[in-house]
């Protein structure tokens, strides 16, 4: 039974783009700076480099997500947007939004804005959110973007973690159309706040008490193993579930965008799910873990070479906990 049939209006892709930095860090120029080693990083993560912001080249979250928005667009006016959300964890500033800053550049004056955050899951969650918009009927034109710059809250002396971000962004537009032509075709998202101490990034622990602010982040913190446990237990479960809620089986999707956070964790879901590797399209080897904007990165890299008419599923896993997978019927 597919889940979306009751809705007045059907949402579609019509757009997608992405960015990164110009500054390549690969795995050797680590070795310069931390005790780890190239062979080690690429044999249990995938990751041969990644892109780096460089502040002095003013490369931010605004800039990488309004080159990502631009090509996304093409030549779709920006007044023509209703609705802009920005799935990131890492926003130049906590307020106002990247979505609000977004929208003033790119001159989406109808538009209202919002962050969303969700972690690595970000993404996913925004595009179910825009999509609900659209099939009820609220905004036609709806941009989503997944931007994250980890790069600024890594400690770059914990080799278990900085080897394995990088920085980027990647947007959709999403387009109203007629409900038979429908490219949602299911979807379902989770949270375990429970699970929150094993990803973490806190913020603001200065200013208490009054007038000692000190610090206003703290860097990345992770239990590795249990991320990477939790990723192959619920990615391939997720799968399942938002394939079941189309009406559909597994073995009817034909490629798989997840959460780009290390090869092996790729390779375990394909093998859970007795697929062949190649269903889980990966890009990791080139940017790492890009967070919110690692599935956009991806879908954008290979709609071309992805058969109009496919069954994708999209999937994300990450802090929070979060995580959660949607089934899309790619239109080219
Ligand atoms: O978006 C979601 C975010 N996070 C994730 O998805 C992460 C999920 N987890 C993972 O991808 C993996 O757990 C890691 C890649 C983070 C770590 O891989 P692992 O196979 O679980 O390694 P480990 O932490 O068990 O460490 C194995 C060994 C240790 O040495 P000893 O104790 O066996 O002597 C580590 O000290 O590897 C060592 N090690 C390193 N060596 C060189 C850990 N990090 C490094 C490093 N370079 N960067």
């Amino acid at each position: 039974m597919n889940q979306q049939l009751n809705f007045p209006f059907g949402v579609k892709l019509n757009g997608l783009g992405s960015s990164v930095p110009s500054q390549v860090v690969t795995n050797q120029d680590l070795e310069k700076i931390i005790d780890t080693n190239s062979d080690w990083i690429e044999s249990r993560t995938g990751i041969k480099k990644r892109h780096i912001c460089d502040s002095s080249l003013g490369e931010d979250s605004l800039s990488l997500s309004l080159e990502a928005s631009l090509k996304a667009l093409g030549d779709t006016p920006a007044s023509e947007i209703d609705l802009i959300i920005v799935a990131t964890s890492t926003p130049d500033y906590f307020y106002p939004s990247t979505a609000c800053r977004l929208q003033s550049k790119l001159g989406a004056t109808k538009a209202f804005a919002f962050d969303l955050s969700a972690a690595c899951t970000g993404f996913v969650y925004a595009l179910v959110t825009a999509s609900q918009f659209i099939q009820l009927g609220t905004c036609s034109k709806v941009l989503v973007v997944g931007v994250d710059i980890h790069s600024k809250i890594l400690d770059w002396t914990d080799r278990t973690t900085c080897i394995l971000f990088g920085d980027g962004a990647g947007a959709a537009l999403l387009e109203r159309t007629s409900a038979d032509k429908n490219e949602l075709l299911s979807h379902k998202l989770h949270s375990d706040g429970h699970g929150g101490e094993d990803l973490s990034a806190k913020c603001v622990i200065g200013g208490y008490p009054l007038g000692k602010v000190e610090k206003s982040t703290e860097s990345v913190h992770m239990n590795g193993r249990k991320i990477y446990q939790f990723a192959v237990k619920t990615i391939p479960e997720s799968v399942s579930e938002s394939a079941n809620l189309a009406g559909l089986s597994v073995d009817q999707i034909d490629y798989l965008i997840c959460h780009q956070a290390n090869q092996r964790i790729l390779d375990s879901v394909a093998e859970k799910m007795d697929w062949p590797r190649e269903k889980c399209l990966s890009n990791i080897a080139k940017y790492g873990n890009t967070s919110a904007a690692s599935i956009p990165l991806a879908w954008s890299e290979f709609a071309n070479s992805i058969p109009s008419g496919s069954i994708i599923s999209i999937a994300g896993f990450g802090a929070g906990l979060t995580w959660g997978s949607l089934i899309w019927k790619w239109n080219k």
